[in-house]
């Protein structure tokens, strides 16, 4: 499969982030069994406890500035990738900038980043590079307390639907790494490509094991993402 000529689109989850250290969010030990998605992940939480919201979200920003945590070969993969192939469109629902930091260019950030914030009063958005506070206030409408971080929260509309579904609807080839497929509407994308795709698409995941989606997968390739994502792309490319 000469990858070259392919449009590609490519989803990520929190499990091509795992063994760069970040933690997922569903399996053992992972973040929504340390937190409750409705104490952190909503705007009725960020109301009730503005900081423990803007908490949770500066220490796994922080988490990003430790050294051990880099991107892994599954991400850097993809940023050779991108360089082989004119059109592709990766889209992740990580907050975290391990994409970037592989050398991936186009990165759509579908729940939001980590590392940016905005005002919900007059929607001012910048970059964040310091902890969140509700007693913060905005440097375009002075007020504070709505300053929150921009990761799209359960209730919320995703970024770049519009975008993604352009695109989505007439690929060659589909590739998901490291999420349960869980969450829509990325949970979705491969049912919308089965209903209202070309009919050739080549559907491949990645993952540790078998999630709800596999079933509609041509391909499932079992095991971490560092090894098995390196590894289809280089015999792809047929890079060395
Ligand atoms: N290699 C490949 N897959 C992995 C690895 C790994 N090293 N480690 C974990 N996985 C897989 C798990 O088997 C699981 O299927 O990654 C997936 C992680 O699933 P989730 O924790 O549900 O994360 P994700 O699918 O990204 O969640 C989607 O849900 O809570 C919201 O906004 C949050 O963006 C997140 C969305
Ligand atoms: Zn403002």
């Amino acid at each position: 499969m000469d990858l070259t000529k392919k449009k590609i689109f490519v989803l990520t989850g929190a499990g091509i982030s795992q063994e760069s250290g970040i933690k997922t969010f569903r399996e053992h030990d992972g973040l929504w069994e340390n937190y409750k998605i409705e104490d952190v992940c909503t705007v009725k939480a960020f109301f009730k406890n503005r900081d423990y919201v803007n908490n949770f979200y500066n220490q796994r920003r922080k988490d990003l500035k430790n050294p051990k945590i880099k991107p892994n070969n599954a991400h850097k993969s993809l940023a050779i990738l991108e360089k082989y192939c004119k059109k592709y469109m990766l889209v992740t629902q990580n907050v975290d900038n391990l994409h970037e930091k592989a050398g991936s260019k186009k990165v759509l950030h579908m729940h939001g980043t980590l590392n940016k914030a905005f005002c919900m009063d007059c929607n001012f958005n910048f970059e964040l590079n310091f902890d969140l506070s509700s007693s913060y206030a905005c440097t375009n409408c002075k007020n504070s307390g709505n300053v929150r971080v921009d990761v799209v929260w359960f209730g919320e509309q995703p970024k770049h639907l519009e975008k993604i579904y352009r695109f989505l609807g007439d690929i060659d080839i589909f590739i998901s790494i490291g999420t349960s497929n869980n969450v829509y509407p990325a949970g979705g994308f491969i049912d919308y490509i089965k209903q209202f795709g070309n009919g050739k698409t080549e559907l491949i995941e990645f993952n540790l094991e078998k999630t709800i989606k596999s079933n509609l997968f041509l391909r499932t390739f079992i095991g971490p993402a560092s090894s098995t994502v390196p590894k289809f792309i280089k015999k792809e490319l047929e890079i060395s």
